[in-house]
């Protein structure tokens, strides 16, 4: 880990002075740790695709760390966009605007519009200044992985691909920004996050729709188990991303739903059945059901207690990635409620579990 360093001043410089000459720094936020590189060059784009392995048809987010920025990379700027950024920027809000010529297509995937944040976090803010003020930066896990959450998570990941990685310990949320297409005529959340569809409902005084493609997931087959797969397919997801298989373990998952005791009940007959057949289990639950389990012989993760939905989601990442280091071949996660930010957990994690849903 010869390339990973304490976010502090002198750092922040010396990473700052490598974006601008078109390296890649992963740096933490708010939300996740980002794999930032100068979204004004488009060969620095081009790089942080290759570094994560992503498809370049996925388009980038770019970090600003002041409102006056957007006037550089934006434009038709709708009202909307500074009313919700009075109220929630600097925060895990992303707000996709028509893009200007400033931002190359390299950055934006092709498209004409841009995706845009002003991350709370401190360190990341002064980072970005230092680095001139536009930083590029996709979450910094390689494709299809869960995103990370600690500066390790990303060093298991790109390792020595990135020059530099600012440590600044544990994402205080652990889940991606909300993004919110202002492009449109009327609001549409394309990702859930954080900032819940009520929230923006509240502050924009009008009705927000949801981007039911962008949570709807394909859900395989697994030998004669009754899942419930996404109801409606044939639309993509408008944000790009949303259409990959993600956040995803290397483990088979599947979340189980229904009355709670029936769903422990499910989860501890199926895990029996599996350790017999010789894999190894992992479960995802609550400190509520984490007795339930025990003697199993499952390695069994407990995100908290089942209503403390921040305590829960800054913990998935970490759960799905742990999970992997020890070898486990399926993991069945219970169900959570989809309200609030609820909506934003469960969207990860049935992405994780790539639409398997066992209703019991
Ligand atoms: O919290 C976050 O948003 C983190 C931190 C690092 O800021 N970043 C992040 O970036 O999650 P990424 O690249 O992993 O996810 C960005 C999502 C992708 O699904 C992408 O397709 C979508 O945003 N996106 C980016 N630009 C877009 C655009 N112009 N139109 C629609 N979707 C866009
Ligand atoms: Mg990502």
């Amino acid at each position: 880990m010869d390339n990973v360093f304490s976010i502090n001043e002198e750092n922040i410089k010396k990473a700052g002075k490598i974006i601008r000459n078109g390296g890649l720094v992963a740096f933490p936020t708010e939300t996740v740790y980002g794999l930032g590189g100068d979204g004004l060059n488009p060969r620095a784009s081009k790089s942080i695709y290759a570094a994560k392995g992503r498809p370049s048809d996925n388009p980038l987010i770019i970090h600003i760390c002041e409102l006056n920025d957007i006037y550089r990379i934006t434009k038709d700027i709708p009202d909307e966009a500074f009313i919700l950024a009075d109220k929630l920027w600097p925060g895990p809000l992303t707000l996709i605007l028509k893009a200007t010529e400033a931002v190359p297509r390299e950055t934006t995937g092709g498209l004409m519009t841009v995706a845009v944040r002003m991350p709370s976090h401190r360190g990341a803010l002064r980072f970005i200044k230092e680095a001139g003020g536009f930083v590029a930066a996709p979450s910094a896990n390689t494709s299809g992985r869960p995103s990370p959450t600690k500066a390790a998570h990303v060093w298991e990941d790109l390792g020595s691909r990135v020059d530099m990685i600012l440590d600044g310990g544990d994402s205080v949320l652990g889940l991606e920004s909300t993004i919110l297409d202002l492009t449109e005529d009327e609001p549409v959340i394309l990702r859930p996050g954080f900032i819940t569809r009520e929230d923006i409902e509240d502050i924009l005084g009008k009705r927000v729709l949801v981007d039911e493609a962008s949570t709807e997931t394909e859900s395989c087959t697994s030998n004669g188990m009754e899942l419930e797969g996404s109801a409606e397919r044939g639309r993509a997801p408008k944000a790009p991303g949303m259409k990959y298989r993600h956040y995803a373990p290397r483990a088979v998952m599947l979340m189980v739903k229904g009355e709670p005791g029936r769903v422990t009940d499910a989860i501890t007959e199926r895990a029996k059945a599996d350790i017999k057949a010789g894999k190894k289990v992992g479960i995802i639950c609550t400190e509520e059901t984490f007795g339930a389990y025990s003697g199993l012989g499952a390695n069994i993760k407990s995100l908290g207690r089942r209503t403390d939905l921040k305590g829960i989601a800054a913990g998935i990442y970490d759960a799905l990635r742990n999970f992997d280091s020890g070898d486990t071949g399926v993991i069945y996660s219970e169900y959570f409620d989809e309200e609030g930010i609820g909506a934003a957990i469960m969207n990860r994690l049935k992405k994780a579990a790539g639409g398997n849903i066992i209703k019991v």
